[in-house]
């Protein structure tokens, strides 16, 4: 697996700080925020499974956790085919503060499709942090509260982003030689 990289691009060590930045940065909103109304975390599955995993350890409320599974690069796509939310959402968040978590902003359209769905569920409110947010316009100009790094508009994979659904196991974000996409 770590003859297929190219390079990396944010270490494990900038990921680890970063994520314990971001738990505070959220537990001092919702404390401003949430005044005893419940708290759901949304993880977009399935890149967002490792993100979530570290970043919900560093947010000491009570809150419960309800992923929602979207598909926006079906297999070996690198650019994105258009967004479903696959299943179900919960139909219990009327009245809740949301936090979607999702590994990376790119065109934004999972962003966009997610917020607007769990507003018309009557969520009270809907705030997004991403790991990683691409440096193009149409990322830039989704409103997202929390970003963890600005990175240059490649194709990256690991701490849970895949190409073809493999490389999520990687512990740092790295860029995929040309020749393995
Ligand atoms: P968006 O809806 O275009 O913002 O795309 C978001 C989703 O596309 C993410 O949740 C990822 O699953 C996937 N994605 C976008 N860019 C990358 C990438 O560079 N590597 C791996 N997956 C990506
Ligand atoms: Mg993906």
């Amino acid at each position: 697996m770590l003859d297929d990289i190219d390079r990396i691009l944010v270490t494990r060590q900038q990921i680890a700080r970063r994520v314990a930045e971001l738990g505070q940065e959220i537990s001092r909103d919702l404390d401003r925020l949430c005044d005893g109304d419940e708290f759901v975390m949304i993880p977009v599955l399935t890149g967002s499974i490792i993100f979530v995993a570290d970043l919900m350890r560093q947010i000491p409320k009570k809150v419960r956790i309800s992923p929602v599974m979207v598909s926006s690069y079906p297999g070996g796509a690198t650019t994105s085919q258009g967004v479903a939310i696959i299943g179900e959402l919960p139909d219990d968040l009327a009245g809740k503060h949301i936090l979607i978590v999702d590994d990376i902003l790119d065109s934004g359209s999972t962003i966009k499709v997610l917020r607007e769905a769990l507003l018309e569920r009557g969520a009270r409110s809907v705030r997004v942090c991403v790991l990683l947010r691409k440096d193009i316009p149409e990322a830039q100009e989704v409103s997202c509260e929390y970003v963890g790094f600005d990175i240059p508009n490649e194709f990256v994979v690991g701490y849970g982003l895949d190409y073809d659904n493999y490389y999520r196991n990687l512990p740092d974000v790295a860029v995929l030689k040309k020749e393995m996409m």
